[in-house]
Parts: C-alpha cells; structure tokens; sequence
C-alpha cells in the first residue's frame, strides 16, 4: 500500500489516490528503492561537502537559494547542507542524520519526497526509454491534461524551468503583439529578460521591461499610459505572500486588453498548490498566457507555458525549442501528479496541514515567550519573519540541531507527507528551538 507510510490516516487527501499499474520490470527496482530500510552509506561528512562544493561550484551550489549562506544566514553557518535521502518529508543528511523538512525543495515538492506514484511513473517511463528522435506519446496525454485543469490553457508548450517558460511566454506576448516592451511584478527566474539589475545584463534588454510594485493601481496605470502602444506584455506574479487585491488584478486584465497586450500569470509557484489550476482558478480573471512548474512534476524537471490558441499560436512564428522539452521521467511524474489531483482534493489537503504547522510554530514561539518572530503567508505558502538575521540565523541552526529545517527569508511549504507525527516533532524541534535562543540572548 504506497501511501498509509506517508500520510498514516491523517494528511490523506480526501479520496484515495490512483495507483498506476507498472508495465515493467521496474517494479522491482522501485519496490527496492522505497524500502524503508535503505541503507545511507556514510562516506563523508557535511563540512567535506561544503569544503568540496566550494572547490568545485563558484557559489558552493548550483541553485543560489542552497548556497550555504541562503541556507542559514553565512558561510560558516552550523546546519546540514548537503543530502543523501529524501523520502516523505524526512530528509537525511550526508552523516545519516534525520531532519523533518518544512521547505520541500523550494515548494517544487507537494505530495513528498519519492512518492511511491510518481517513482513509479518515472520508474516506468525511463525503463521504456526516456527519450527517441520522435516525440513521446506521453507529451501529448499530458498537455490534454493540463489543457483540462488550467483555466487559460487552451494549447501548452513544455519546458523544464520557471524561468524558461516565463521567458517563453514574454517571447510568445512579444511575438504575437509585434511589440517589444514589458511591464512586470514579480520574480520570475534568472533569465536576461526579467533581470532588474543584475551584472552580465545587456542595459538595452532592462531597458525593454519596467518593474512595478505589486497591488499598486496607480503605478499600473501610468506605466501603461507611458508605454501606451508599445506594450507587448503585463507579467505579474499574482500571489507573492499574500493574495493580490481583486481590483489590481481585475485592472491589469482591463489595462492589457484595452492596449492590446498580453496578459501572463507566473503560476510556478501557485500551481498545483493553491489550486490545482492556479490562482488563476479562483481569481475569476483568465490571463491570455501562464507558466507553471514546481509542484506540477513534484521535483522532477518540467514546466509549461501555456494559454489562449491564439497567442500559444505565435509559437509556430518564433523559435521555442529545448532538446529535452519532453524527455519521458517528467512527464510521467506529472502524469502521476494530474492523477492525484484527479482523484484528491490535493490543494485543499496542503492548506490543512499547513494551517496545522503555522499553528504548531506559533505555539512553539508563544510558549518559549521569544518576541520577534511572526508567522505570516498563505497555509500551503507560509514564512517566518524575524526582527534580526542573527537571531534568525541562529534559530535555523538551532532548529536544524533538534531536527527541523525551515526555510530562511522565503517560503515554508506544505506538503501530503507532512502527517500528524511530523507536525509534532515541527513544533517539538522549533520549541527546543525557541527556548534555546531565548536561554542564549538571556544569558549575553
Ligand atoms: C514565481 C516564480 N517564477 C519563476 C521562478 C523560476 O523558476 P525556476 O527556478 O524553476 O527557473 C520561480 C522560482 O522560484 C518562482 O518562484
């Protein structure tokens, strides 16, 4: 039985989840690898690690968000950073010590880590091939799929980054509009387009898109009133801690038409998360274009950028091509992952258990009687925002030596795997936590 090991009764979806039969000899191997039992060899220790990270990565890794300093506050910071095991929402560091883990690979994890499902899937897919000279079958089943949970997606095109399917959807805006400025709100990846400032930037490329801060109607308004016929594209990401307000949202829809620009949602992270569709799902207003990823392969590599037919269409004018777009295992992991939100109410389920451990946390600062800490967020999106990057820095290290990894300065997420015993030992390890730093500041 896959599941009762993650979710033990408590953090179930609503119904039981399919379970896809396996075609191959994969089974086997997946039966193998999910053995509770599996052995972590320890051959090195974390400091080894963080020592040869450096002498081979300029930045000690290659997602900036796991660099150590990102991690926990400084280089030298006390904490695990590099993993040998990661099942469920338990991961195990290189010296085979366990931690619950509250960031789930940057909210790319939603169900948890090696979900028997989706393994399987992935499992079966590679054992078939994972890719050929010919598209894979697989590629289209899962467009179809997408096609009928996201609401703006009459055709999709995939990809394998955030970053890339937002750059895709601002080339496809551009293409389609025949114009070349962006207004945009949000973070959406490292590519030269959505750059605010960053050195190896050509200034010509900033110069094509204006940034405006989020909710701000005015901003909005005058910056398309300046650009006026120039505007190719309004790109916002909708949800950045909080959910936007209507109006903003109702105006940028009104302000793209009424100009004949292009309206994107960036639904990395809020697909598959807070809906299955997105924010876009609740909002009541449908962007011409959108990109998700994340949760939508539960840590495999795909996105998609994704839309209305007449602007998907500007494809077949551009260029928008990676060689391993449709490389079978993310494919098959979001198969997996369509099959659960078929059949569960999966966004509902990440919003109880995250209202669960924002409650546990809570309580962990209340009784420890620190001041300074606030939980704020969305449940299945939720941080924690200190009054000073030493004490932070210091309660992550401290968390992490009584068994919990949070996230610092960004999102914790919610995952299925998160069940009743996890949430327990989140707020017994952020009260010793708690209680240690107040112990220590009292005692300087
Ligand atoms: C809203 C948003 N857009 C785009 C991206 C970029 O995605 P990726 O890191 O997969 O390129 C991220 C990544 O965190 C994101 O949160």
């Amino acid at each position: 039985m896959p599941f009762g090991r993650f979710f033990g009764g408590k953090a179930a979806a609503p119904k039981s989840a399919p379970e896809p039969e396996l075609e191959s000899e994969a089974a086997d191997a997946v039966e193998a690898s999910s053995d509770d039992d599996t052995e972590i060899v320890k051959e090195h220790d974390d400091a080894d690690y963080r020592t040869r990270a450096i002498g081979v990565m300029p930045t000690g890794a290659s997602t900036g968000s796991k660099r150590v300093e990102a991690l926990y506050g400084s280089p030298d910071a006390v904490g695990p950073t590099h993993f040998s095991q990661a099942v469920g929402c338990r991961v195990t560091d290189v010296d085979g010590i366990e931690y619950i883990d509250c960031t789930m690979a940057l909210g790319s994890v939603a169900l948890g880590y090696a979900e028997t499902n989706v393994t399987r899937s992935v499992v079966d897919a590679i054992a078939r091939g994972n890719v050929a000279g010919l598209s894979s079958a697989r590629e289209v089943e899962v467009a179809e799929r997408l096609c009928g949970v996201i609401p703006c997606a009459d055709k999709v095109q995939f990809l394998k980054t955030g970053a890339e399917a937002m750059a895709a959807a601002v080339r496809l805006a551009r293409t389609y509009t025949a114009r070349d400025v962006v207004i945009a709100s949000g973070y959406f990846g490292w590519l030269d387009w959505a750059a605010e400032d960053n050195p190896g930037v050509p200034v010509s490329t900033r110069q094509l898109v204006r940034h405006v801060p989020r909710d701000d109607i005015d901003a909005l308004t005058n910056a398309v009133s300046q650009v006026g016929s120039q505007l190719a594209a309004i790109v916002i990401e909708p949800v950045v801690e909080r959910l936007p307000s209507k109006e903003w949202i109702v105006k940028a829809r009104e302000l793209a038409s009424s100009v004949g620009a292009v309206l994107i949602f960036d639904e990395i992270k809020t697909g598959f998360r807070l809906r299955t569709g997105g924010y876009q799902a609740f909002a009541e207003v449908i962007p011409d274009l959108s990109a998700f990823g994340k949760a939508m392969a539960n840590g495999f590599p795909l996105s998609v950028v994704c839309g209305h037919h007449d602007v998907m269409d500007a494809a077949k004018k551009t260029w928008i091509s990676s060689t391993l777009a449709s490389e079978g295992s993310a494919l098959a992991a979001a198969a997996a992952v369509l099959s659960w939100h078929d059949q569960a109410d999966v966004c509902e389920s990440l919003a109880t258990i995250g209202a669960e451990i924002r409650a546990a946390v809570s309580h962990a600062i209340e009784a420890s009687g620190v001041r300074g800490p606030e939980i704020d967020g969305l449940d299945q999106m939720w941080l924690m925002r200190w009054d000073s990057p030493k004490r932070e820095q210091r309660f992550l290290e401290l968390a992490a030596a009584h068994g919990v990894l949070f996230k610092r300065g960004a999102y914790n997420y919610s995952a299925l795997a998160h069940d009743e015993d996890a949430i327990r030992e989140i707020e017994a390890g952020a009260s010793d936590a708690f209680v240690e730093l107040r112990d220590e500041e009292a005692a300087e």
